[in-house]
């Protein structure tokens, strides 16, 4: 088959622009730890203080890390203070019962958004211990401002 030489020329290039497209990608999965934000799991956005999942906010701490279960809510994060371990696997559990919210652990991979009817669920370490300043960065109203919460790291105990 005779093809020309300027449409090989711009089927290799459409060739290489698709696996550098793939690349980015594998790049921030592998590299950057990117995950989809949510894993499909559902909930009503006006039950969510009566659903067994997220009646009971704040952080469990077991042999293999730790679990936080948190919501947005126009204008604050309950619980507004979360204390975690360093050096472990922290799973987040979280969700909206109104709007869309953002969740950004300032200075940390941590950054999810939290949309209403949805559990956003991601899983991280933080390796050194301190306080950290968590933020919303989805704007969601008039306090959007004013949404702010505090995630405590906690040296592991010994
Ligand atoms: Cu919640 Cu912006």
């Amino acid at each position: 088959m005779n093809v020309a030489f300027y449409e090989k020329l711009w089927m290799w290039a459409a060739g290489v622009l698709i696996v550098a497209f793939l690349a980015t990608i594998a790049v921030g999965v592998a590299g950057s730890a990117l995950q989809p934000p949510s894993h499909v799991e559902t909930i009503d956005p006006t039950q969510v203080f009566k659903d067994p999942r997220f009646a009971h906010p704040g952080v469990t701490v077991d042999a293999n890390g730790a679990t936080v279960v948190a919501f947005g809510l126009m204008y604050g994060f309950t619980p507004p203070e979360i204390r975690v371990p360093a050096g472990k696997r922290v799973t987040f559990r979280m969700t909206s019962t109104d709007v869309t919210h953002g969740f950004l652990i300032v200075g940390t991979n941590a950054n999810t958004m939290l949309v209403p009817g949805y559990v956003s669920q991601f899983t991280t370490v933080f390796q050194r211990p301190g306080e950290y300043l968590i933020v919303c960065n989805e704007y969601c109203g008039l306090g959007h401002h004013l949404m702010s919460a505090k995630l405590i790291v906690e040296e592991a105990q010994p």
